[in-house]
């Protein structure tokens, strides 16, 4: 594959080349020096930091001039999310964060659509939804951490992009393009969205209750954005005091959204209760049945399914069966005809 890698410092270029040189044609360039012809590229790798305003600036104009590459693999080495949401609004398709893995760089670089090729308008287009829908819950995300206010027009004008993607091509089309192109929480929010919408569709919502589910789903999670990444990511099991900081994502999400006046009643109780069962054994407020509302319920339900089949950087992705035998057997948790309905989403569509 032909890759051109881009860096802030000579030690930073030299460590990404040494890494992929053996098994790809490289170019490459420094942040603040002149561009080199690069021919047909098929991927790009950025190891810059992001926490500077001028290396911002200066990496937009050097990927404006790129052209359009379908890979494009940032290296962070803070995991911070106001870097991550940064390097997913400049385009990112992957952020590894942390000290340069080696064979973490190269298996985000495999292509898992076959022989690696530059990008055609087609798959562009492909990624549209997913990239409009990945930058608005990175700056979402960002604005929690940073206390600022959230752009909640256009987080809901992404949900609405995501609609027409899904109404168009279909559920599986989405779920292949994300888990192609997005990993984390940000991959977590688009399945979520996607799956919720999907299943939206199928029930016959009219288009005002699928806004309201879209908007529920692209915002569930928001709280997460003050969660440490050590805990997020963290590949084993939670202990006690990590799970209880974990079950407090629903709660801070509530209190981020709580006071803007674009967020209705529905959202903001769909945000606060996505974590609560039908038989009280949820979490923050350990509602029961009658309640939890019908939006909940089928967020709810999106959700788990959606954490279940994810590709996660530590395991492998589930199958849509198993996913939803796993829903299946949560009896008294989840409404029952409401799963039964989620079947053909979960299996067919
Ligand atoms: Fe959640
Ligand atoms: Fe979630």
């Amino acid at each position: 594959m032909f890759i051109h890698v881009v860096a802030d410092n000579p030690a930073k270029l030299a460590v990404v080349r040494a890494a992929l040189e053996r098994q790809h044609e490289l170019t490459s360039e420094l942040l603040d020096g002149p561009s080199v012809q690069r021919g047909q590229c098929h991927a790009l790798v950025v190891n810059v930091d992001l926490r500077t305003f001028e290396n911002v600036a200066a990496l937009k104009k050097k990927i404006a001039s790129l052209g359009h590459m379908r890979k494009r693999v940032f290296i962070l080495h803070q995991t911070i999310y106001l870097s991550i949401a940064q390097a997913y609004a400049l385009g990112a398709t992957r952020v590894l964060t942390g000290p340069l893995n080696q064979d973490e760089l190269l298996s985000a670089l495999a292509d898992r659509m076959g022989p690696g090729a530059p990008a055609t308008a087609a798959t562009n287009n492909e990624a549209g939804a997913a990239s409009v829908g990945a930058t608005a819950i990175a700056s979402m995300f960002a604005a929690v951490a940073n206390g600022v206010s959230i752009d909640v027009e256009g987080t809901k004008s992404a949900g609405d992009k995501i609609t027409d993607h899904i109404a168009e091509k279909g559920l599986s089309d989405w779920l292949a393009i994300v888990r192609r192109h997005h990993e984390g929480t940000y991959q977590h929010c688009l399945l979520v969205t996607g799956v919720a919408v999907d299943f939206g569709l199928s029930l016959g919502l009219a288009r005002r209750d699928l806004e309201r589910l879209y908007s529920a789903a692209m915002f569930h999670d928001l709280g997460k954005a003050t969660i440490p990444l050590a805990i997020l990511d963290k590949p084993g099991r939670l202990d006690a005091k990590e799970r209880v900081i974990m079950e407090s994502h629903p709660a801070l999400g509530y209190d981020a959204l709580k006071g803007n006046e674009n967020i209705s009643f529905e959202v903001l109780d769909a945000v606060r209760h996505h974590h609560e069962y039908l038989d009280g054994s949820g979490y923050p407020d350990g509602l029961c049945a009658e309640n939890i509302s019908d939006v909940v319920r089928i967020l709810t339900i999106s959700d788990i399914f959606s954490a279940l089949i994810e590709d996660r950087r530590y395991s492998r992705p589930m199958s849509r069966e198993e996913a939803y035998g796993i829903l299946c057997r949560m009896q008294g948790k989840l409404e029952k005809a409401l799963v039964a309905s989620f079947r053909p989403v979960a299996l067919n569509r």
